[in-house]
This record gives structure tokens, C-alpha cells and sequence, in this order.
């Protein structure tokens, strides 16, 4: 009776191993070949604000080998499809895989703040043609609907010039822009050194609206220009005026 049972089990072990090994052995067979021709590496270049791909597009199914280089003066990271990399310090590298199973545009962004209203995001086309360069931000920036609240009466007037925004409610702009990540001002605790001190440079509110929607580049340092809603802008006008001019 005890030799039966070795022997059923033994069998059954035979049969499973069997099934299995008819199961996997096609997959087995074809895959080392074909997983390696479908694995595109491509190198993505991250700098302040934006992003520049080795290619631009990849078949539906595959699967990409992003290296993203952080070429920049601060940090970024890069998320796609739902998979990030972790924070990139300038002259630092990272790889993410992602598999695109369907086919389409799938959108990637850097998700510091402040990032994408750089200029830090874009589609990346999958099966499909790649989408025309991104259309210019500056004018035409759809605002998520976070704040709906009309500009408040203009706040007593800090220094000499009126204050047309709430710098109460700049003070959030000016941390989702990431402007702390390149200037120092003592109100918002912010050290940042790529740009210039805010605190000694005191600039009028006309300089803050021009350079926040026009940018700069003078002196190699790049300022990019931002795409805030008009009541955004004059708040965080409000906010660094204020904050520049006690
Ligand atoms: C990526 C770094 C960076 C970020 C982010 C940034 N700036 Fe700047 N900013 C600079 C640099 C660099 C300059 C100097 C540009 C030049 O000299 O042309 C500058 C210049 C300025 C100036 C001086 C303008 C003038 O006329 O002298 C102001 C004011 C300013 N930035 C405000 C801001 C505010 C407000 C934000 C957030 C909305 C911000 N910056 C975000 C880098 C940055």
C-alpha cells in the first residue's frame, strides 16, 4: 500500500512537472530573442524646464529603457505611465523601465513644484506618431480650478506701490513655483542661489511680472517664465513685493 502511494504521488509529481514544462517551453523558447529587440534605450535629458528624449516615440508593447540625466542646476525627477524615478541631483542620472501596453500619447512630467509650469512635461508617443512640439505655455496655461476666489481688494499698500493681489495667498504660489529652489528671501525661509537674493535685489512689482511671465537669461543663469493665472500672478507679485519692501 505504501509503494502505492509513493508511485500515485510520484506520477502526479510527473504529470505537473510535465504540464508545466509543455506550458513554458514555446514562451521559453522564443522570449530571450525577443524581449531584448523590443527594449529601446532612451536617454532623457532634464534641465530647467524641460526635457529632451534621444527618441521620441516607440512601438505599442515595448519596452523602454529610460536613462534620465539631470543635466540641470537643481533637482528634477521624471514620471511616465504611472512609474517615477526618484529625485535626480544635478549631474546625477536614472533609469526607469516601462512597459506601454497600449497604444497613444502618455504624458510625462517632472512632479517637483513648480516643474511643469516651467515647461517640464510633454507626451511621449507610443504606436503612434509623436505629437507636434508641445504649444507655448505662456499665454493659454488652463489653470486647474484651485482657486476660483476673485482677486481680494487690494491689501493695505506695503511700501510705496499698491498692491493688486493678496500676499497672504501669494505665499502658496511662491512655494508651488519652486522660486525658492533658485532664490533666497527671508520671509519664505527659502536659501535658494541660483538666481539672485530677493531680499537685496527689492524688485518692484513691475520686474516680478515681467520676469515671472517673460523669464531671463542674462548672465547664463536661466529664469524661466512661469504661466500663472492672472490671479495667481498678482498674488505672489503681492507676496515678494511685500516681503522685499517691510
Ligand atoms: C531655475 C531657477 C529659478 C527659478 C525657479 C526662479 N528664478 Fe527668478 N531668477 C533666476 C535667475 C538665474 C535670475 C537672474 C536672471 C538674469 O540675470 O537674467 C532670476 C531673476 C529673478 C528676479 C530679478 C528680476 C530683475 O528684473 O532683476 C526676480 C524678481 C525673480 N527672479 C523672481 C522669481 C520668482 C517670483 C520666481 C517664482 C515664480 C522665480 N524667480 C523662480 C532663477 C530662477
Amino acid at each position: 500500500m505504501r509503494g502505492c502511494f509513493v508511485s500515485s504521488s510520484g506520477l502526479a509529481a510527473l504529470a505537473a512537472v510535465g504540464i508545466v514544462v509543455g506550458a513554458l517551453a514555446p514562451v521559453g523558447g522564443a522570449s530571450p530573442a525577443k524581449s531584448s529587440a523590443t527594449s529601446t534605450p532612451i536617454t532623457v535629458t532634464a534641465s530647467e524646464f524641460k526635457f529632451v528624449f534621444s527618441t521620441a516615440s516607440v512601438a505599442a508593447g515595448g519596452t523602454v529603457v529610460f536613462t534620465v540625466v539631470n543635466k540641470g542646476k537643481i533637482d528634477h525627477d521624471f514620471q511616465i505611465a504611472g512609474k517615477k524615478t526618484p529625485t535626480i541631483k544635478p549631474g546625477k542620472s536614472a533609469k526607469l523601465t516601462v512597459t506601454f501596453a497600449k497604444k497613444g500619447q502618455s504624458a510625462y512630467i517632472c512632479t517637483l513644484p513648480g516643474h511643469v509650469a516651467g515647461g517640464m512635461k510633454g507626451s511621449f508617443a507610443v504606436g503612434v506618431a509623436p505629437a507636434a512640439a508641445p504649444a507655448a505655455t505662456k499665454t493659454a496655461a488652463a489653470k486647474p480650478a484651485s482657486t476660483p476666489t476673485p482677486a481680494p481688494a487690494p491689501a493695505a499698500a506695503a511700501g510705496p506701490e499698491t498692491l493688486q493681489g493678496d500676499p497672504v495667498a501669494g505665499a502658496a504660489v511662491y512655494k508651488d513655483a519652486g522660486c525658492g529652489g533658485c532664490h533666497t528671501l527671508a520671509t519664505a525661509g527659502t536659501q535658494g542661489n541660483v538666481g539672485p537674493n530677493l531680499d537685496s535685489r527689492k524688485p518692484t512689482q513691475g520686474q516680478l511680472r515681467s520676469v515671472i511671465q517673460s523669464g531671463a537669461t542674462a548672465g547664463g543663469a536661466i529664469m524661466p517664465s512661469f504661466s500663472l493665472s492672472p490671479t495667481d500672478l498678482n498674488n505672489i507679485v503681492a507676496y515678494v513685493y511685500k516681503a522685499t519692501h517691510p
